[in-house]
């Protein structure tokens, strides 16, 4: 397959852009680098190719994809680092989003897969959330990746939107695991919501990815998720235990802050029952793998969407994504 990645250097990009290049494929990555990193590619590969530049730059998005002629596209970047810059977030999120989708129909592509974040359902009625739960986002990075998707389910395209957990794998720079490894390591005081999430194994979400590709298979929207919480407490204490470190005392807890919500958990039976897609990794398990990947490589610049909250000194804040 000819295989356009936009946000290709970012977490899920990269992981992504290492896994088709393993199996054969041809891969064109659009990135300006906002959040993703040219070091998480292959410094040259014959079959990847690189385009430095905003899926905000319709001419730029267009002369790649004439170029390249990709049949499915993946739709990965996005911007959510300054939860205060809404025009960044309404360039890159609704009006990129809206120049993928034109060009991608323009040059013939197949399918897009575009990845959409939880916090589309805003403060959710029932958890876990399924997927005709009610949308209401209400931070500037949800309400603009939520009229992503609208774009997208308006256009007429065969697409699959995967409404994802926190995917937890290589490079991840965002939340909480990332954070309490850093500070726990440098001996940094430590803080955590009390807030509840999900989290998926990058090989889960590779699968659902693969299986999500195929020409023939299912579109529409789905949750991707395992479907069960966990407390920040609970990585807190598993990236402890990891670390084998001793904090002086128990770790402050601190109440959600304005733009953050108590509990995000997705329910993914949707998405089981159309794809047959099941995650093999549990909680405990995807913690260990993901810690042991920090033991090797080391933790990047850490990002968040969210605002502190206000108050105490929240430095070491660790806020799910
Ligand atoms: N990783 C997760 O757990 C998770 C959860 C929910 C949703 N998502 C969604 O998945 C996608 C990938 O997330 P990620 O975790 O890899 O984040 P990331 O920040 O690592 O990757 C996003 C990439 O997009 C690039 N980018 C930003 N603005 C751009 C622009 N205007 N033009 C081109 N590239 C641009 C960034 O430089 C970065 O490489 C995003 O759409 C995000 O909303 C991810």
């Amino acid at each position: 397959m000819r295989i356009v990645i936009t946000g290709g250097a970012g977490c899920l990009g990269s992981n992504l852009t290492e896994h088709f290049l393993t199996v054969g494929h041809d891969v064109l990555v659009i990135d300006n680098f906002a959040t993703g990193h040219r070091g998480s590619l292959p410094s040259a590969h014959p079959r990847m190719s690189l385009i430095e530049g905003s899926v905000a730059d319709r001419a730029a998005v267009h002369a790649a994809f004439r170029d390249f002629l990709p049949t499915p596209v993946i739709h990965s970047a996005a911007s959510y680092k300054n939860p205060a810059d809404w025009l960044e977030d309404a360039r890159t999120n609704v009006e990129g989003t809206i120049n993928v989708i034109a060009t991608a129909k323009k040059v013939g592509a197949k399918r897009i897969i575009n990845f959409h974040t939880a916090l589309g359902y805003g403060r959710p009625e029932v958890v876990p959330i399924p997927v005709t739960a009610p949308m209401r986002p209400f931070t500037s990075y949800g309400i603009s990746k939520q009229a992503g998707e609208n774009y997208l389910a308006l256009s007429g395209l065969p697409f699959v939107s995967l409404r994802l957990a926190n995917v937890t794998g290589p490079r991840l720079a965002i939340g909480p695991i990332p954070t309490f490894y850093k500070r726990l390591k440098a001996a940094q005081k430590c803080l955590c919501s009390r807030t509840v999430r999900d989290f998926v194994d990058m090989e889960d979400f590779l699968m659902i990815v693969d299986l999500a590709m195929a020409d023939s298979a299912p579109t529409g929207i789905f949750n991707v998720s395992t479907g069960t919480g966990h407390t920040m407490k609970e990585i807190f204490d598993i990236v402890v235990d990891h670390l084998g470190v001793a904090p002086a005392k128990p770790v402050d807890e601190v109440d959600p802050g304005p733009d953050d919500v108590p509990a995000v958990v997705l329910d993914p039976s949707y998405t089981t029952a159309s794809f047959r897609w099941k995650p093999r990794y549990g909680f405990r398990e995807t913690m260990l793998r993901m810690l042991a990947w920090y033991d090797m490589h080391g933790v990047t610049a850490i990002y968040s969407h969210l605002q502190r909250p206000s108050g105490a000194d929240t430095s070491g804040l660790a806020a799910p994504r």
